[in-house]
């Protein structure tokens, strides 16, 4: 630290003009921050609207496949795949189906855009017709049961030509059931995203509507993290780096952003943090009403979660944000 004070120093010096300010930009946003989540559903030329998130959509595999040339032609460099099945049942047989909805999707893009990196997010509640992200008996979720229909469906996901697969079930030892899984089958190369501080969010309501995995009983509090806890979460990511995870995740991101430069701070782990879908909402509502600016809000909120320390960002706001950078 210098020891000038005003008047020597003035800190409004560096902050005259807009090239002195990029200049000194200590956190600078690329294409290669986004990863833009996507809704498949079974169907085809189907493009839904989701109410909640303006400008986000199910779309079936084959609008999908444009979507993703799309991403691509934009320069992001990466695609998180959520799939609505057909049908549900008790066990989500939708989810490790070679024939599913994501598995479907999966080769399609691969086939047409090779060169996008496909992550497959892997979990059973979009499957399940209870709605949890495991197997339910007698009112509760069986957490070692559903290790291995997870490793079931991650190993599906990459059968089909998944480049990355990222656990958002919140059951332990989920990494390193599929790590294994993965192993045993020869993809040693294939990256595991986990989502490792993922909290029980009211943030993630849109989300619900948009991949119809609304829990029809009780709720997801007996597996995701309780908000009021940050020590916790080291320990959560602390764990999935011991059973395999390449990338951690901390999720929702902005009410988050303690956690997000905690973990950062203390495993120097590459680090995603999940812009969720009540976030996304939260500023198109405000801006569809004229009382904040969209784009504005839009780009702070997405600085603040790269400069809390994340190196990539899932954001429903990929596309519009690559178009202003
Ligand atoms: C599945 C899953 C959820 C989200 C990502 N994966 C929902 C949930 O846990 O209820 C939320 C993403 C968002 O809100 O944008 N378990």
């Amino acid at each position: 630290m210098s020891n000038n004070t005003f008047p020597v120093l003035r800190m409004r010096r560096l902050r005259q003009s807009q090239t002195l300010r990029n200049m000194f930009s200590e956190t600078i946003l690329t294409k290669n921050d986004f990863i833009f989540p996507l809704f498949a559903v079974p169907g085809k030329k189907i493009k839904n609207e989701i109410s909640s998130m303006p400008g986000i959509f199910q779309l079936s595999v084959d609008n999908i496949v444009k979507e993703c040339e799309d991403v691509y032609n934009l320069g992001i460099p990466a695609v998180i795949l959520f799939g609505i099945p057909e049908t549900k049942d008790e066990v989500g047989s939708g989810a490790y189906d070679e024939h599913g909805i994501i598995q479907n999707a999966v080769r399609e893009i691969k086939k047409n855009v090779p060169e996008l990196l496909v992550i497959t997010d892997v979990c059973l509640c979009e499957y399940t017709s209870h709605g949890h992200c495991g197997i339910v008996r007698d009112g509760k979720i069986i957490n070692d049961e559903t290790l291995e229909l997870l490793a079931k469906e991650a190993l599906s996901h990459v059968q089909a030509g998944a480049d990355i697969v990222a656990p958002s079930d919140m059951m332990d030892g989920r990494v390193g059931a599929i790590r294994n899984i993965l192993d045993k089958n020869k993809y040693t190369d294939i990256p595991i995203m986990a989502y490792s501080a993922k909290y029980s969010s009211g943030f993630y309501g849109p989300f619900r509507e948009a991949a119809e995995s609304t829990p029809q009983f009780g709720d997801r509090k007996t597996y995701q993290m309780n908000y009021a806890n940050s020590d916790e979460a080291l320990r959560e990511v602390e764990l999935d780096i011991a059973e395999g995870a390449d990338i951690v995740m901390v999720k929702p991101a902005l009410s988050y952003l303690d956690i997000i430069r905690r973990v950062k701070d203390t495993f120097n782990m590459p680090l995603a943090a999940y812009n969720v879908s009540g976030e996304y909402s939260l500023i198109k509502a405000a801006a569809e009403k004229g009382w904040i600016d969209g784009e504005k809000v839009m780009m702070e909120t997405l600085y603040s979660i790269k400069r809390a320390g994340a190196d990539v960002i899932i954001t429903y706001f990929a596309k519009e944000a690559v178009k202003l950078l």
